[in-house]
């Protein structure tokens, strides 16, 4: 009698314990998977050099960004500027400050959030015959620095998933196997 008690007691102490990890496992993949969604969701600044080391060229010249993401232009030389070519249908980009000939020095900087997808296609007006132009994307799959790609999330909850379910199972299955056999092997004892 006594036996068949502490049995039940044990069963159910593993049982608790087992549920347990299950939990615990399911809620890990919860949290790394929003991690990984948020590490995706842009923001985020990336940084385009205007005229580095004297040269009329802006560094990148191309650049892939999410949406929400600003880019801040450094000026390493003088006389430049940042003047919007094209843009896509409902964007108001307006590049630096004042008329096309207004030119920034060494140490300027200037910043902006892209918000709108598609194609930003920009120059430097004292220097756009000589090749100073530029031209920034933004599309939600833009890949690398900025966190995640998009493709990844989906990929990556489903293996989450997958190895959520799986950890239940095994649990589960050692739960019905321990109150299979567990009070036979007892009961040998
Ligand atoms: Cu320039």
């Amino acid at each position: 009698m006594s036996m068949e008690g502490s049995e039940s007691v044990t069963r159910r102490g593993f049982l608790r314990t087992a549920t347990g990890a299950a939990a615990t496992a399911g809620a890990a993949g919860t949290a790394a998977a929003k991690s990984q969604e948020e590490g995706g969701g842009g923001g985020g600044t990336k940084e385009v050099v205007v005229g580095p080391g004297g040269s009329l060229v802006f560094e990148p010249a191309e650049l892939e960004i999410k949406p929400g993401t600003t880019v801040k232009f450094v000026w390493e030389s003088d006389n430049h500027n940042v003047v919007p070519e094209s843009q896509p249908d409902g964007a108001g980009w307006e590049g630096t400050k004042g008329a096309p000939s207004k030119t920034y020095d060494t140490g300027h900087e200037y910043s902006y959030t892209f918000e709108t997808e598609g194609t930003y296609e920009y120059f430097c007006q004292p220097h756009k015959t000589a090749g100073m132009v530029g031209t920034i994307t933004v599309s939600p799959n833009a890949g690398g620095g900025g966190g995640s790609s998009a493709p990844a999330i989906p990929s990556s909850a489903k293996t989450l998933g997958i190895a959520t379910t799986a950890a239940m199972v095994f649990t589960l299955g050692l739960a019905y196997f321990f109150m299979k056999y567990g009070g036979d092997y007892g009961r040998v004892e």
